[in-house]
């Protein structure tokens, strides 16, 4: 058997995959894990119970009319005029139907918008650019073509003793040539920093000098699920495709998502969704409709998702403080909430994958760093300086694990707990 040039290349992007063999490895029946790895969602009780009896009224009402034909590729149309009346109302954006198109998932948006927009084109090749380094690990594998997504050195920004930022490298953006497509998860995985209206600025100047699009995940943000802070609300620019997600409002399992943007980008993402799954399943479709259009899920992300998550943020702080031994040189990203914890030991002895193996010979799971920058190799050691913690487990298996990550830390530096 022979494998294309592209089916050999999609096979060896490895970050997401192996967060992805850990899913199915903790999800094993009778396996007890610690599980501070994978992008899951908290169950929130009340979020919980709001899809539940939306999912109810579908099932009652529009299960045998709409689950038993094919759709639109573009999405269920009920869906696309919910859409298009929320923004106008959360934002004032003046859509139409043309500006909206509905996938099975954002990961799957943004894989499309790669395969559109980046790649070989008509005299040069086209880059797929991650402007703020590190950023989600899903982004890695979504050239088809070698070379794949590029990014920038990070450039870091000790704040007091135990924290640190990352800065927007302005100059690498301004002298990059050739950009076709740049993407940006903001607020960030893993980093939870969100970008602010001056730093999406120089974002969208970036993608005009090189004609290209630029790609702003939401999946943590405005107008849902506020899982994480934001600096600025989604901007509506030609160049910008937004993409949103249900995923961390607790429906990750549903596989949907929805992309707006300029007319003729959308019109080549429905043709792709036409060619690749035909449409997005529509039970999940109607139950969002549902969900924006009463004003469900607003309220639950304004007053219970967001003050739930900052709570477990500041816990998950609180705990690392507790246990990770001050004289020891770790920092935690600034961010502003989120999932996760993005923790950078910078001690000469750290390696993030000895890190992760060792945690899991302790049945603890983390996300080793490197799986958060193209070019790991390329960026000298802070790539694999740092770990990604979820914080979304309840909090007797957080506690647990961050102990555990310290005690390991602990003894890779040879010391004495
Ligand atoms: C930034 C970001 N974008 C997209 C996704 C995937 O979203 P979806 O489940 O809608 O495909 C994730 C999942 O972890 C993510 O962290």
């Amino acid at each position: 058997m022979k494998f294309s040039q592209r089916g050999s290349h999609m096979m060896t992007t490895s970050g997401l995959r192996s967060i992805m063999a850990d899913v199915a490895t903790t999800r094993s029946a009778g396996e007890r894990w610690l599980n501070l790895g994978v992008g899951n969602p908290a169950f929130i009780p009340e979020v919980g119970a709001m899809w539940h009896d939306l999912a109810q009224q579908t099932l009652d009402f529009d299960f045998a009319t709409e689950s038993a034909g094919y759709g639109p590729s573009r999405g269920n149309a009920r869906l696309i005029d919910v859409i298009v009346d929320y923004f106008a109302k959360t934002y004032g954006w003046n859509l139409t139907p043309h500006n909206v198109v509905v996938g099975p998932g954002s990961q799957m948006l943004c894989f499309i918008a790669a395969a559109l927009f980046a790649g070989p084109g008509d005299d040069s090749m086209r880059r797929l650019v991650l402007p703020c380094v590190p950023d989600y690990a899903g982004y890695l594998g979504m050239s088809m073509d070698s070379g794949g997504a590029e990014g920038f050195a990070p450039r870091v920004q000790p704040v007091g003793r135990h924290r640190f930022h990352y800065l927007l490298d302005r100059d690498a953006l301004r002298d990059s040539a050739d950009i076709g497509l740049l993407l940006v998860s903001s607020p960030s995985n893993p980093t939870g920093r969100s970008l602010d209206e001056d730093e999406m600025g120089c974002l969208v100047a970036t993608a005009d000098a090189n004609d290209a699009v630029l790609v702003v995940d939401n999946a943590y943000g405005q107008p849902f699920p506020r899982v994480a802070r934001t600096s600025a609300p989604p901007l509506w620019h030609p160049a910008v495709i937004n993409c949103f997600s249900v995923s961390k409002a607790g429906l990750p399992g549903e596989r949907l998502g929805f992309a707006v943007g300029a007319p003729e980008q959308i019109s080549a993402m429905v043709a792709v969704i036409a060619n690749s799954a035909l449409h997005a399943p529509h039970f999940p479709q109607l139950i969002l409709a549902r969900a924006l259009e009463t004003g469900r899920l607003d309220e639950l992300a304004t007053a219970v998702v967001q003050p739930y998550y900052a709570a477990r943020r500041r816990n998950a702080e609180d705990l690392l403080h507790e246990y990770l031994p001050d004289d020891l040189n770790w920092r935690l990203h600034t961010g502003d909430g989120g999932m996760f914890c993005w923790l950078w030991i910078d001690e000469p002895w750290f390696d993030d994958a000895k890190m992760y193996a060792r945690l899991k010979e302790r049945r603890v799971v983390a996300v080793p760093g490197r799986h958060f920058f193209p070019d790991p190799d390329g960026v000298g050691r802070h790539a694999t300086q740092c770990l990604r913690l979820s914080i979304t487990a309840d909090e007797a298996t957080v506690r647990e694990g961050i102990r555990v990550v310290a005690d390991t830390l602990v003894s890779l530096a040879g010391r004495r707990a």
